[in-house]
């Protein structure tokens, strides 16, 4: 079969990839969709079991830090397209393990750019499409705010300077200016995004959001850092991919949007909220398990308030957020309350034998 567009996505079987994957797989049946992963610890194949059976559909186990086999994959299947999400992921992690960051989002994204450049002799038609974070920008102040936004009036916007303070957003700061190094040196039509906090279904549970949920169906503690004093500016994953394909499609070459959604709360707001919602959906009075709160030692160079202006995605793509954070989250607890079986087998580990059982041991 013939395919109008090849895309390859990386990092498709992660939390915001598998959604991503989704969307494309099943909106452009005319576009081949790859999907390139590692399968790391927070890989899970599970998350796309609906469509892994679509003609349009391909997955590959590769490590983007492997030049050759990515241009083995670019070669073989025409990429004319890549949609670059595959990195570690998680900042505690980064602070136990700064060498596997840099290694995976900075030389691994190095090696897909060395790739595009080397098998896209002629770059019409071509996008490299790198998926970045709000936290390169670094973190904004409290203040008592004049305008709409709760805890302050500054925002991060595209012309922000970049000041990480984790070794996960330094080396996603890094990867962003060998994108845009690799734009001004070689011309290769490259587009970024810079995206605030995500929640929905398929998170891995060592986020905030998915970890509670599970801590309080099972009863377990709710370890807030700090005081749960730090803000952060929530979107539904759904409407972050939505960004994504608008952008991809129609995201002007050499430029950075940031998306978010405008949606600014203080964690342990959040955790309450959470803890409401749950208890209801679970059946048990509301509010029962606040007695799960535990303010445990803080993050060490905890960011504390992230917030975005999305103004250039909705003035110049027409982008906005579709929910409200209060449907959204209820949609998510709901989710993960419904799907019980894909939350232990995360915790337990048997995820990583369904690679195995689809595929065979390689
Ligand atoms: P995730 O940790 O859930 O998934 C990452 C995926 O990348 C996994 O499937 C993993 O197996 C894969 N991967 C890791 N190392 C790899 C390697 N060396 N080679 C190939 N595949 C590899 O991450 P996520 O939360 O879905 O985030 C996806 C992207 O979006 C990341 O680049 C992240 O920086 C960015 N981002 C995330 C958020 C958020 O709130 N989660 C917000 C803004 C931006
Ligand atoms: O802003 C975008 C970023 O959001 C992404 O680039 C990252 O990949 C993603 O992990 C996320 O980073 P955070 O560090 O903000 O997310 P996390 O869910 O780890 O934490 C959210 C907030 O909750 C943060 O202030 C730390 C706090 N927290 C987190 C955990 C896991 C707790 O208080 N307790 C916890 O157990």
């Amino acid at each position: 079969m013939d395919f109008r567009r090849n895309i390859l996505i990386t990092g498709g079987a992660g939390f915001i990839g598998s959604h991503l994957v989704r969307r494309m797989v099943t909106r452009y049946p005319d576009f081949r969709i790859i999907n390139l992963d590692k399968l790391t610890y927070a890989g899970n194949l599970a998350n796309l079991k609906d469509i892994e059976d679509r003609p349009n559909y391909v997955f590959v186990r590769e490590d983007i830090c492997d030049l050759e086999g990515i241009l083995r994959i670019m070669w073989g299947y025409a990429v004319d397209g890549i949609i670059h999400l595959a990195a570690e992921s998680h900042v505690d992690r980064s602070i136990r393990d700064p060498f596997t960051f840099a290694r995976t989002n900075v030389l691994g994204t190095l090696s897909l750019l060395q790739a595009a450049k080397a098998c896209w002799s002629d770059f019409s038609g071509k996008r490299f499409y790198h998926i970045s974070t709000d936290e390169v920008y670094g973190a904004l102040e409290l203040t008592s705010p004049e305008g709409d936004a709760p805890y302050g009036d500054t925002l991060f916007t595209e012309q922000t300077r970049y000041q990480p303070h984790s070794p996960y957003s330094a080396s996603k700061a890094s990867s962003d200016h060998f994108v845009r190094a690799f734009h001004d040196t070689y011309g290769l039509p490259v587009v970024i995004s810079n995206c605030s906090n995500n929640y929905g279904p398929y998170q891995f549970p060592e986020k905030l959001i998915p970890l509670f949920i599970n801590n309080i169906r099972l009863r377990k503690p709710l370890p807030v850092y700090g005081r749960g004093e730090n803000v952060r500016d929530w979107l539904f994953v759904e409407d972050h991919v939505r960004a994504i394909d608008l952008i991809f499609h129609e995201g002007r070459d050499g430029e950075t949007y940031n998306i978010g959604g405008c949606n600014e709360w203080k964690n342990i707001d959040l955790v309450r909220l959470l803890v409401r919602i749950t208890d209801r959906l679970l059946g048990r009075p509301e509010g029962t398990d606040e007695d799960l709160i535990a303010f445990v030692k803080d993050r060490a160079g905890h960011d504390l308030r992230y917030a975005i202006d999305a103004t250039k995605l909705r003035k110049e793509l027409g982008w906005g957020p579709s929910l409200s954070f209060e449907e959204g989250l209820e949609k998510t607890v709901r989710w993960y309350l419904d799907n019980p079986e894909w939350l232990d087998s995360v915790t337990s580990g048997d995820y990583r034998n369904y690679y195995e059982e689809m595929y065979g041991k390689r």
